[in-house]
């Protein structure tokens, strides 16, 4: 099986600053800003959405192909997905600039200043699936990236007949109606919350059964309230995974996805898949941090068994797969 996961790959550095920025913008000054914070906490931390969605998918018993360009301080990282299950072969590292780094300092009243450096992402327009990785990919995810490099990307699939999920999100207020209209045609799957949901609506002009007129399964997510998978004309509602120790919700939505492409791939009834979703995402809820949560798949079945009934079907996740290229 082989699922190649296209998007940013990036590091996030988060400072905590002890005071108020507030405190520091003096309105007469506002004209020549020069401020500097010192702050007593940063953490580094593995993200990017395509990484998040491969580390997932992983944990779910898959070794998916993560594809996209990284930079010099891309060594750690590479071995620390190599280690849990993800395929780097298919990232290119540029030596020339530092991975996609985002800088954020948050402060006492949660303000947050923000950098987000694009650093070697920029290159990822550069580079075909082809160039990567030459067979026939199962399936396809087109996340967040380059938004030059998700048109290519959608393009190459619809002209090589490749099964791929367009997942926009992040990228969603930056891309034009025209460009979100032309890069969803031809996917399998769009998956965007309810809000990129409304925007998309506004941006392209259409409806949402518009949009499931041309895509096969449709897929908007509702936060707390779960989400809703519209396929054959017809609405399935999924409730989200109960929990009770909610500790930081980034990166809900990528795990969302790893199970949901564990479930399309698998061909496993559409409300399993979602719940499957669900219950990914709700492993990262109750950490802080995309990538910091783990389990093996005897938990995951336990812990899905105790909530609701998948009829069996999870049984599959207990058992070895068959070896892969
Ligand atoms: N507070 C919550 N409690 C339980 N499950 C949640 C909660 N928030 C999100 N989820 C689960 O995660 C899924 C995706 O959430 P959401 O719609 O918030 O994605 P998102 O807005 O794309 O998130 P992100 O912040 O990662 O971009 C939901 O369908 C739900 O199953
Ligand atoms: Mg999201």
């Amino acid at each position: 099986m082989d699922i190649l996961v296209t998007g940013s790959i990036a590091y996030d550095y988060l400072m905590r600053f002890p005071g108020r920025f507030t405190e520091y913008f003096i309105k007469d000054q506002l004209h020549q800003v020069s401020l500097s914070f010192l702050v007593d906490e940063m953490t580094k931390h593995w993200g990017g959405v395509a990484a998040n969605i491969a580390y997932n998918i992983a944990l779910m018993g898959l070794r998916p192909k993560l594809v996209g360009t990284v930079g010099r301080d891309f060594p750690e990282y590479r071995a620390r997905l190599e280690q849990v299950g993800v395929d780097t072969s298919t990232v290119r590292q540029i030596d020339d600039v530092f991975t996609a780094s985002f800088f954020a300092n948050t402060d006492l009243d949660n303000n947050q200043i923000a950098s987000f450096y694009t650093g070697a992402m920029a290159y990822a327009k550069d580079y075909r699936l082809a160039d990567v990785f030459d067979g026939q990919p199962d399936l396809v995810v087109i996340s967040p990236n380059d938004p030059q490099a998700m048109s290519n990307l959608a393009q190459e699939c619809r002209e090589r007949g490749l099964r791929f999920i367009y997942d926009p999100s992040q990228q969603v207020p930056r891309l034009t109606g025209e460009e979100l209209d032309r890069d969803m045609q031809g996917a399998y799957a769009l998956v965007v919350n309810a809000y990129e949901a409304e925007i998309i609506c506004k941006k392209t002009g259409q409806t949402l059964d518009d949009l499931c007129r041309k895509i096969e399964v449709l897929v908007v997510t509702q936060g707390p309230r779960g989400s809703h998978i519209y396929q054959n004309g017809e609405r399935i509602e999924v409730p989200a995974f109960p929990t009770d120790h909610i500790k930081d919700p980034t990166g809900v939505g990528d795990a969302f996805r790893a199970g949901l492409v564990r479930g399309l791939v698998s061909g496993w009834p559409m409300q399993l898949t979602g719940l499957v979703g669900a219950l990914c995402a709700t492993y990262v809820l109750e950490q802080v941090g995309t990538q910091n949560h783990s389990y093996s798949l005897v938990e995951f079945v336990e812990r899905f068994r105790a909530h609701f009934d998948d009829n069996g079907v999870l049984d599959s996740l207990l058992q070895p797969l068959p070896a892969t290229s």
